[in-house]
C-alpha cells in the first residue's frame, strides 16, 4: 500500500519534536508500508535537500537510542520532500494537487500540525482543491478550539467537507503503551473487573506531572492554560480509560461510544464545587535538579501580569451506578517535583481493622497504580508481615504491617518490541484504525465540561496561586483532598 504524509506545520516543534522522530522510528522498525512519501509543508522557502539538513539537525536533539545512524537517515531521508505553501492562499493547493497526482497514493495523510486558528483553512482548502477524496485522511492536533463554541465551530466545518471516519483527531496519550495496557488490564483479564467499582474503589487519582516549564512555547502557552492544554483532553481521556464500562467489542465506536458515557456522566459543576474543587497554580521560579529555573512570568513570551494557569487540581465524581460517591482526582502541571504520570486506583480499607496500618493516609492500604511515565509497569501495594513483627505483634496492642508491592516493568518485559505513542498513532492513521482518536462528541462533551471552570476562573481576581518549582504544587491541591481524607501518592 502506497502513501503520502503531507505535514502542514512541517518545521514547526510538533513536527521535529514528535512527528519526525515517530515517523523515523517506524520507518526503523520496517512498519511504515513500502512507496511512502512524506511531504514536509510550511511557509519557508526550502529545497527538498534543504528540508532534509533541517529535520537531520533536529534529530541530534533527540534521544540517543532514537537517533538515526548516517546511513539509516540517508534512506530515511529518500522518503522526505518539501513543499513551500501560504496555507491560506488557495493557489498554493493546487500546487500540492499536482504534487499528489504525480505519482497517486492509495492513502493520503493530511496531517495538520499548524497553529489552531488555521485547522479550518486547511480542511476547507483542501476541499475546494478536491484532495479530499475517499483515499484521503486528515489528523488534527489538539487544542481543536479554546472553548466549547470554537470547537463546534471547527467540528462543523471540518465535518461539511470531510466524513467523521475521515478525521483523526489525535490525543496522543490514548497512544502511550500503558494507556493500551489499561485497556488490556481492564478488559482482557477478569481479575479485578469484580473490584473495578464503588463497593471496592476509595479514590481514584491521575497525576500527569511534568518537569519541563513552557519551554519555547511561552506564547501558545499563555493564551491556553494547563486547563486546556493537558485535562480537557489527555487527563480526561485517561479518566475515561479508567472509568469506561467494558465495550461490546474492541472497535472505535464501541469504545468511544463507552468514553462519551462517562464524559457524559461527569457531575456538573456548581459554584460551590468551583470553589472548594477546582484549584490552579502558576510557577514561581525555584530549583529543578538542584538548577534555578525562572518564574512563569519571566518565562519568553509570557506576559509579565499573566494569570494562565500552569497547574490545575480538581475533584469530580462520576454519576453513574459504577461510581456514585467515588472522587476522582485530577492534578497535573509544569515545574513540578518530577516527570510522572501515572492513575492510583484506592481500594477500600479492610472492614474490621486488627492490624495497625504503618501508612501516613491510614484509610487507604491497597492500591493499584498505573504508571505512564517515565516507567510503564503496574504497581499492587498490599500490607504484609513485615520482619519486626515475626513475634507475631505484641500482647500490648494490634501488629502494624508493612507494605509491599507488586511490581510489572514492561518496559523490561516487553522492552524492544515498544512503539511509541506518535510511532503508533501514525501507523494506525496510515492504516485508517480509528480506536485511539477522539469523536467529536466526546471532544464536545469534554468541553462542555471544563467550561465552567474556564469561566469562573476568568471571573475570579484571585487568579492561580503561586507555588515553587520543583513542588507538587500550591497546597490548595493537598487540602482540598485532604477534605475527603485522602492524600497525594507522594504523600501517603
Ligand atoms: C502536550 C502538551 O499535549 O503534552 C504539552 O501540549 C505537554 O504542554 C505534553 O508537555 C506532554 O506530553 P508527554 O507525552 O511528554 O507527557
Amino acid at each position: 500500500m502506497s502513501f503520502d504524509l503531507i505535514l502542514f506545520g512541517g518545521t514547526g516543534d510538533l513536527a521535529w519534536r514528535k512527528i519526525m522522530p515517530a515517523l523515523f522510528q517506524a520507518f526503523r522498525h520496517g512498519s511504515l508500508p513500502e512507496g511512502g512519501r512524506i511531504v514536509g509543508v510550511a511557509r519557508d522557502d526550502l529545497s527538498d535537500d534543504q528540508y532534509r539538513a533541517l529535520i537531520k539537525a533536529r534529530f541530534d536533539q533527540v534521544e540517543l537510542a532514537k537517533r538515526p545512524s548516517e546511513e539509516e537517515f540517508s534512506r530515511f531521508a529518500a522518503l522526505l520532500g518539501y513543499l513551500r505553501m501560504d496555507l491560506s492562499n488557495p493557489a498554493d493547493y493546487a500546487q500540492l494537487a499536482a504534487l499528489l497526482q504525480l505519482r497517486p497514493a492509495d492513502v493520503v495523510v493530511m496531517y495538520v500540525a499548524t497553529a489552531p486558528g488555521l485547522f479550518t483553512t486547511v480542511c476547507e482548502q483542501i476541499a475546494a482543491a478536491g484532495l479530499n477524496g475517499p483515499q484521503t485522511r486528515v489528523v488534527l492536533e489538539k487544542p481543536l478550539g479554546h472553548n466549547l463554541e470554537s470547537n463546534r465551530a471547527i467540528n462543523e466545518t471540518v465535518r461539511s467537507v470531510l466524513t467523521e471516519q475521515q478525521i483523526f483527531r489525535i490525543d496522543h496519550y490514548l497512544g502511550k503503551p500503558s494507556v493500551q495496557n489499561l485497556f488490556a488490564l481492564r478488559f482482557g483479564n477478569s481479575l479485578f473487573e469484580p473490584l473495578w467499582r464503588r463497593e471496592h474503589i476509595a479514590n481514584i487519582q491521575i497525576t500527569i506531572a511534568e518537569e519541563l516549564g513552557v519551554e519555547k512555547r511561552g506564547a501558545f502557552y499563555d493564551s491556553t492554560g494547563a486547563l486546556r492544554d493537558m485535562v480537557q483532553n489527555h487527563a480526561l481521556q485517561l479518566l475515561c480509560a479508567v472509568a469506561m464500562e467494558p465495550p461490546i467489542n474492541a472497535h472505535a465506536d464501541a469504545i468511544r461510544d463507552e468514553k462519551l458515557k462517562v464524559l457524559r456522566s461527569l457531575k456538573p459543576w456548581t459554584p460551590e464545587t468551583l470553589r472548594q474543587h477546582a484549584i490552579r497554580g502558576q510557577y514561581a521560579g525555584g530549583t529543578i535538579d538542584g538548577e534555578a529555573v525562572p518564574a512563569y512570568r519571566d518565562e519568553p513570551g509570557v506576559n509579565p501580569d499573566s494569570r494562565t494557569e500552569t497547574f490545575v487540581a480538581l475533584r469530580t465524581e462520576i454519576a453513574n451506578w459504577r461510581w456514585a460517591g467515588v472522587p476522582f482526582y485530577i492534578r497535573t502541571g509544569k515545574r513540578l517535583a518530577g516527570r510522572d504520570a501515572h492513575i492510583e486506583v484506592n481500594f477500600r480499607p479492610a472492614p474490621h481493622a486488627i492490624f495497625n496500618s504503618p501508612l501516613a493516609c491510614s484509610n487507604v492500604d491497597n492500591r493499584l497504580v498505573i504508571n505512564l511515565q517515565p516507567k510503564d509497569g503496574l504497581e499492587l501495594h498490599l500490607l504484609a508481615q513485615g520482619a519486626d513483627q515475626r513475634q507475631g505483634g505484641t500482647s500490648r496492642g494490634a501488629p502494624t504491617l508493612a507494605p509491599v508491592q507488586l511490581d510489572l516493568d514492561f518496559d523490561k518485559r516487553f522492552g524492544s518490541e515498544r512503539v511509541g505513542a506518535y510511532e503508533r498513532l501514525l501507523l494506525d492513521v496510515i492504516a485508517g484504525r480509528l480506536n485511539l482518536f477522539v469523536r467529536s462528541d466526546e471532544q464536545e462533551e469534554a468541553w462542555r465540561w471544563v467550561e465552567p471552570i474556564l469561566d469562573a476562573w476568568r471571573h475570579d481576581t484571585a487568579g492561580p496561586r503561586p507555588y515553587t518549582s520543583g513542588t507538587w504544587g500550591p497546597s490548595a491541591s493537598s487540602a482540598m483532598i485532604a477534605k475527603d481524607n485522602y492524600c497525594w501518592s507522594e504523600e501517603s
